[in-house]
């Protein structure tokens, strides 16, 4: 019998408090808003979504005598894990019971795979019981797989038809609720009669939009990694001799290591729309670093922390361009691709690889250390997209920052002494226990799909609003999925994808950073969130990110 501890249980018998907008559940239909317009006005995404470009918010009212048919569900939970995914799927089930007790839900195994293999299992009372309010997606497993191509969409359907289905809801982050939006069109073209509902997961915070206020999983993987930078920042103030380079997971968007700065205080955060927006090299950003460190060393500090999303690389311009350079190349495929697949030492794929590059690109993509270049090389993500996380940024920094100090110091210009450690934070904050606010955030999105399938709703994300208020004052929606779409360039092509947000640097956030930044640097101004709180007061057990407070009260 597996063993289990005391929070684990302190946490299935947690009772997620409902928003007041949920507790008629049995009569709420969904309505239009009236005021609302989010229909696209882009001619070419009009083109790719006919069936659904045109749809408009809906709210939920209370209606009487509202009739509910019994449902068939199935959930998919794709992309990284993200604290609450659980939940959202007791929250549907729940739901789903309450508003007709012959409804039935069905998991698909590993992601997307399992909707084109109709790989799938029932999920009960039963086995939710062990579930509730825990962290992974251990339940039903995720993936990264897409259905893309017309073999994998007529699969998904004739899963869809196999199993009568009446919902399919995708929890994911930016291109899993792409996948939905498609989803949802494809299947109303064909007129097969599921509704498709997206919910916005990822531990990244970036899917987020007027009416998005938060990705679920940001909560708790903040949280955590604020813990672990705190600890790290009081380490280091205790022992006086290192420097940390700690990279932080949130692939493109920096929203995690800004969240992370204002908790934490750390000497030095790099935000990559920051480094973007100035157009800063990869010299401007070490020549900042090593100013840092040598004022410190000139105060007698030679320690300190310095915080690195892992998306950075992408946005540092000799290494945009690099890395535009080295996706279409792998995109393209046909001989060239097949001669570097066939490669099996590293260094011929780096010295082939070269040869094909323009002249800056290839300057850039030989000066860096050979470990980074490969990883550089390794395969992108099935979206197309470079695995930031697999690049080791802090090792990059740290040798530029190795030698720029070298340099100063044959210079006379640097007195101190450089230790350092380096970190990568990441999969520790993605299948925690999720936050109260999580746990209950991701109930309510369960319970929002729920009526979005119940009130025949398809091309969907469900939306619950008002969150930086208390639990019971937020409100809930359905946003169209065709709403939030652009064209991007994806494996070569222009592609439509769900528009991610970046950090803002006119921004509440960014501004109360960058008002207090120049003290960090210097004076160890540190601060020490300590660990998620489930019990005591709401003050520290129900609070959520001040990045979402800054940006929404
Ligand atoms: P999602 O976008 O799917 O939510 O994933 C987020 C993330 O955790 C990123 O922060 C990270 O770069 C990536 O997943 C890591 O992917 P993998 O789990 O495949 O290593």
């Amino acid at each position: 019998m597996k063993e289990t501890t005391t929070l684990y249980h302190e946490r299935l018998a947690f009772q997620p408090v409902l928003p007041l907008a949920l507790r008629e559940l049995t009569q709420l239909k969904a309505v239009p808003l009236e005021e609302a317009s989010t229909t696209i006005s882009d001619a070419e995404l009009q083109k790719l979504f006919p069936h659904t470009w045109k749809q408009g918010i809906v709210t939920f009212l209370a209606q009487p005598e509202v009739v509910h048919r019994p449902q068939r569900v199935g959930v998919v939970l794709s992309g990284g894990q993200a604290a609450g995914g659980h939940n959202v799927i007791t929250g549907l089930y729940d739901a789903l019971v309450k508003l007709h007790p012959d409804s039935r839900l069905f998991g698909f195994l590993g992601g997307a795979t399992g909707l084109i293999d109709n790989e799938a299992i029932e999920i009960t009372q039963d086995l939710l019981t062990e579930y509730r309010n825990q962290g992974g997606f251990d339940i039903i497993g995720s993936g990264r797989a897409k259905v893309e191509t017309e073999e994998q969409m007529q699969a998904a359907e004739k899963t869809v038809k196999d199993l009568r289905l009446t919902g399919l809801l995708i929890i994911g982050g930016d291109d899993s609720n792409t996948n939905a939006a498609v989803l949802a069109e494809y299947f109303l073209a064909s007129g097969c009669d599921v509704n498709v509902v997206g919910v916005p997961k990822t531990i990244d915070g970036d899917l987020k939009n007027e009416h998005i206020e938060a990705s679920f999983g940001f909560d708790t993987a903040c949280k955590i990694f604020s813990e672990l930078i705190g600890n790290i920042c009081r380490d280091t103030f205790s022992a006086k001799k290192y420097y940390h380079f700690i990279k932080l997971m949130g692939r493109s968007a920096s929203h995690i290591a800004l969240e992370c700065a204002l908790q934490t205080h750390a000497n030095m955060t790099l935000i990559s729309e920051e480094i973007a927006d100035k157009g800063m090299t990869l010299q401007q950003i070490t020549t900042e670093i090593c100013d840092m460190i040598c004022r410190r060393a000139e105060m007698g500090k030679n320690f300190g922390v310095l915080l690195i999303p892992e998306g950075v690389i992408e946005f540092i311009p000799e290494f945009k361009d690099l890395i535009t350079e080295l996706n279409d190349l792998l995109a393209k495929g046909g001989e060239d691709l097949k001669a570097l697949e066939a490669m099996s030492s590293a260094q011929d794929k780096v010295r082939f690889v070269s040869r094909q590059l323009y002249e800056d690109a290839k300057n850039c993509f030989v000066s860096i250390p050979e470990s980074i270049q490969h990883e550089m090389l390794l395969d992108r993500d099935p979206h197309g997209n470079v695995q930031v996380s697999k690049i080791e940024t802090e090792k990059l920094l740290l040798e530029a920052v190795r030698k720029e100090l070298h340099r100063r110091k044959v210079l006379g210009e640097y007195v101190g002494k450089f230790s350092y450690q380096t970190h990568f934070f990441g999969y520790e904050g993605r299948s925690a226990f999720p936050s109260n606010f999580d746990a209950q955030y991701c109930y309510a999105l369960g319970q929002v799909a729920a009526l979005l399938v119940d009130s025949n709703m398809t091309g969907y994300m469900t939306c619950v609003g008002n969150l930086v208020n208390d639990v019971e004052q937020w409100n809930i929606k359905g946003i169209p999925l065709s709403s939030m779409m652009v064209m991007e360039k994806r494996h070569g092509k222009p592609t439509p994808v769900i528009k991610k947000t970046l950090v803002d640097p006119k921004g509440k956030a960014f501004q109360l950073f960058e008002n207090h930044r120049e003290q960090w640097k210097l004076e160890d101004d540190y601060r020490y969130p300590g660990p998620v709180q489930f019990f005591g007061p709401r003050e520290i057990s129900n609070n959520t990110t001040l990045s979402l407070r800054l940006e929404r009260q």
